[in-house]
């Protein structure tokens, strides 16, 4: 069952997934490993990629690959401070650029073969680097230049050493996808047979190497996430995964009923219900300050989980659908140094004493690509398209102290927005839509009388993984249906405003 395998080594890059899934894209198959990965470990690939990072590769504690990496006949493609690296180890020199390069910059391609076959003469790259290569070392060619980077792509021919400086794997390098390409399939000669459906027979086969014998308690959201993983799980073990899906109190309108019911349509193993609402709102009470709810959200799930575990046998394991992003954003993936945005309270939010260990078979995924197994494993598109709804639920969309007046608040406020996003045909296109529930009150007129409630804001956004987003350009009548309704239909909002920032640098949610 092995594959033909790129590994990845990671040097703290805040794109190494990027880069994977750029790879898996191309039909190949790819692990991130980290840069100390030693040699053996490597030599049954197909080729290596060194990615970014923001390191100096002349600092004391930079992170470093074995020289022997270049030694062991298999292609290497050093990406930007990858790229830096493989020049340092090779005998180049690296110095601090003058300027910095950071966004568009032009490729002139000095030879079109095997890495730029197909590629225009010159084409818009996306650069981000401090330092750069100053002599690439004995025996490198240059492959391409831009204005102010002579080396911006070389290749040491007998060692199969390819370097770029720019970044192939974000879209605003508009030929990063052909260049990619062309190192797996041209430089590495991968056959690019490899396809998402067989992650599904290779997770249930990990899976079961992981938990042996033991049961597996799996946190079910009802989200595409954690479907997808009670789907593998049950493949896999059967009855001894327990889903259990806990009602936290801050869960939309008709949540619980309708992930029941979806549960039981597909399912034949049981669901797990559990009302741990009083606990939850009872800890998150005069609570304001979104990392702390996060953490407290976090360990109460874990403790749930815990109680819930002991009565069932042997339960060594917690299932979690925990994705790419949830992980990059909260700690570094790889041990690489990344920086946290958010404590994501499935990844950070969590206790150090977990009392399991954890199951996350999609912990290296986005979201599209587990949309796509999704529908490998027969979830029908009711749960496939879903939109994300974040594990802590409304308790970061509620500003502020959270009460069990303004969740009810926002829950209606919700539901009018779903209703109209749904209405207006605009569900599946958009990555998230919500509301938000403000810490302020305005002034109002409503009949005769003067109001002072509070304040909904209306997100809806565009995103591919959640790493970037933009506000979504609404239909300004559907904003204004949405706005009459809210006003007019929850006793409490007296007014609704639209949110128009991107991630970055806003981010999707408010907390
Ligand atoms: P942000 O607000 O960081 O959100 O741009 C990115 C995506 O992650 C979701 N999100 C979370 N999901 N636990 C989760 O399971 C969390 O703590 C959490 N915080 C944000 C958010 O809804 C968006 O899809």
């Amino acid at each position: 069952m092995k594959h033909e395998t790129i590994y990845i080594l990671d040097f703290g890059a805040q794109y190494a997934q990027l880069i994977a899934r750029r790879v898996r894209e191309h039909h190949c198959y790819c692990e991130i490993v980290p840069h100390d990965t030693p040699v053996e470990r490597l030599r049954n690939g197909r080729g290596v990629i060194l990615t970014g990072g923001p390191a100096s590769v002349y600092a004391a504690d930079a992170p470093t690959c074995d020289p022997a990496v270049f030694d062991m006949g298999i292609p290497v493609l050093g990406i930007c401070y990858g790229m830096q690296l493989m020049s340092h180890l090779l005998g180049g020199r690296v110095e601090k650029a003058e300027r910095r390069e950071y966004g568009h910059a032009v490729l002139q391609i000095a030879n079109d073969g095997d890495l730029f076959a197909g590629v225009p003469a010159t084409t818009p790259v996306w650069m981000s680097h401090g330092d750069r290569v100053q002599s690439p070392g004995e025996g490198f060619e240059v492959l391409a230049t831009t204005t102010n980077t002579p080396y911006a792509a070389v290749v040491h021919r007998k060692r199969k050493a390819y370097g770029i400086q720019f970044h192939p794997e974000v879209t605003h390098t508009a030929q990063g996808r052909a260049i990619l390409g062309n190192f797996l399939l041209r430089v590495c000669e991968m056959s690019g047979d490899w396809q998402m459906g067989s992650f599904v027979e290779e997770t249930v086969a990990r899976v079961r190497e992981q938990v042996g014998d033991a049961g597996v308690v799996l946190g079910l959201s009802g989200g595409v996430d954690s479907m997808v993983v009670a789907k593998l799980l049950e493949r896999a073990i059967g009855d001894r995964v327990h889903p259990i899906f806990v009602d936290n109190g801050l869960l939309r309108l008709n949540e619980p009923e309708q992930v029941r019911k979806t549960f039981a349509e597909h399912f034949s193993i049981p669901l797990h219900f559990v009302d741990a609402s009083a606990r939850f709102l009872d800890r998150l009470a005069g609570v304001s300050d979104p990392e702390q709810k996060r953490r407290i959200i976090g360990h109460t799930f874990i403790e749930v989980f815990r109680d819930r575990a002991e009565g069932f046998d042997d339960v060594r394991f917690l299932a979690q659908g925990t994705l790419y992003p949830d992980v990059i954003e909260s700690v570094a993936a790889h041990g690489g140094p990344s920086s946290t945005i958010k404590t994501h309270h499935n990844v950070g939010g969590l206790p150090d004493e977990l009392g399991f260990e954890l199951v996350e078979p999609l912990r290296e995924l986005f979201k599209d690509e587990v949309r796509t197994i999704g529908r490998a494993v027969g979830l029908p598109e009711r749960i496939v398209t879903r939109q994300p709804f974040p594990g802590p639920g409304l308790a970061v969309r509620i500003l502020g102290d959270i009460t069990p007046d303004r969740l009810d608040i926002l829950r209606q406020a919700d539901h009018v927005i779903q209703d109209e996003i749904r209405s207006a045909g605009l569900y599946t296109e958009l990555w998230q839509s919500f509301g938000v529930l403000l810490p302020i009150q305005t002034v109002g007129v409503m009949g005769d009388g003067r109001t002072y409630e509070d304040v909904c804001a209306v997100r809806a956004v565009h995103s591919v993984d959640a790493m970037t987003a933009e506000a979504a350009k609404l239909p300004h009548d559907l904003l204004q249906r949405i706005s009459n309704r809210v006003i007019n239909e929850v006793r409490g909002i007296n007014r609704v405003v639209y949110d128009i920032s991107s991630k970055p640098p806003a981010t999707i949610e408010w907390e």
